[in-house]
């Protein structure tokens, strides 16, 4: 599906020494999807679009984010709701921005998992979500709509959201499967399927893998452990409803 923030996957220069005007498009790209993973978060796509467009427009890099006011950001966010996202993103944008003043870091979005979960406010979820989309770090993403894909797909049952271990165990799972994905022709070129597949996870999940599932629409029933139970079930009772 597309969506503005989707944009083609930018490969590293084949030079061992990544130029600056380089990182710092890419870190350009990591505030623009950051900015939409937060807006994404509670709300849905065809509203975050509109949204996501206007903050681009007059904040097309997190500096001018970080010189904007509490109040002009908490503004530009009406209508979606949850206001502390907004000035978690702006307290954020600040905080990055500063360490580039006090010489301990470049003032842009970090590039791995461990530099962006530094950020106050970003948690492993938007801390993977950047990672692999932006920079192509095989790093898992696992939101709620991946959280019940897996869980189908292992057929864990019960509370899995309520669940720590559970969660955990589907964020070593997801975990392993960005690596597997990364290392399946791993080549060059193919350092943005980290970032693909945790995406089609999180659709899969949004449109198909829903609470109520299309089952018939699914591609991957066949590992699914929660689909093969449920035919058993079935077959079981075949007058079930
Ligand atoms: N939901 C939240 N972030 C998403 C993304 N990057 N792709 C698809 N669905 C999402």
């Amino acid at each position: 599906r597309s969506m503005p923030w989707r944009k083609p996957f930018l490969p590293a220069p084949s030079t061992s020494k990544v130029s600056a005007s380089f990182r710092t498009a890419l870190a350009k790209r990591a505030y623009e999807v950051w900015i939409s993973e937060v807006m994404l978060q509670q709300t849905r796509v065809a509203t975050v679009v509109d949204y996501w467009t206007r903050w681009m427009a007059r904040w097309p890099t997190i500096q001018d984010l970080a010189q904007a006011t509490e109040e002009e950001v908490l503004a530009q966010w009406r209508g979606l709701g949850y206001y502390a996202r907004a000035r978690r993103v702006w307290e954020a944008a600040r905080w990055v921005c500063k360490q580039d003043e006090e010489g301990d870091g470049e003032g842009l979005m970090p590039c791995d998992v461990e530099g962006l979960m530094r950020v106050p406010g970003v948690g492993r979820y938007t801390a993977g979500a950047i990672a692999a989309i932006v920079f192509g770090v095989a790093a898992p993403m696992v939101d709620g709509n991946v959280l019940r894909v897996l869980s189908r797909q292992l057929g864990v049952l019960g509370d899995v959201k309520g669940d720590k271990k559970v969660i955990q165990l589907i964020w070593d799972v997801a975990d392993q499967l960005a690596k597997n994905v990364a290392a399946d022709g791993g080549d060059e070129e193919a350092s943005d399927r980290p970032g693909r597949w945790g995406q089609a996870l999180m659709e899969l999940g949004s449109t198909v893998c829903t609470p109520k599932p299309n089952c018939a629409a699914c591609p991957i029933t066949e590992t699914c452990r929660a689909y093969a139970e449920g035919l058993a079930l079935a077959e079981k009772r075949p007058l079930a409803g």
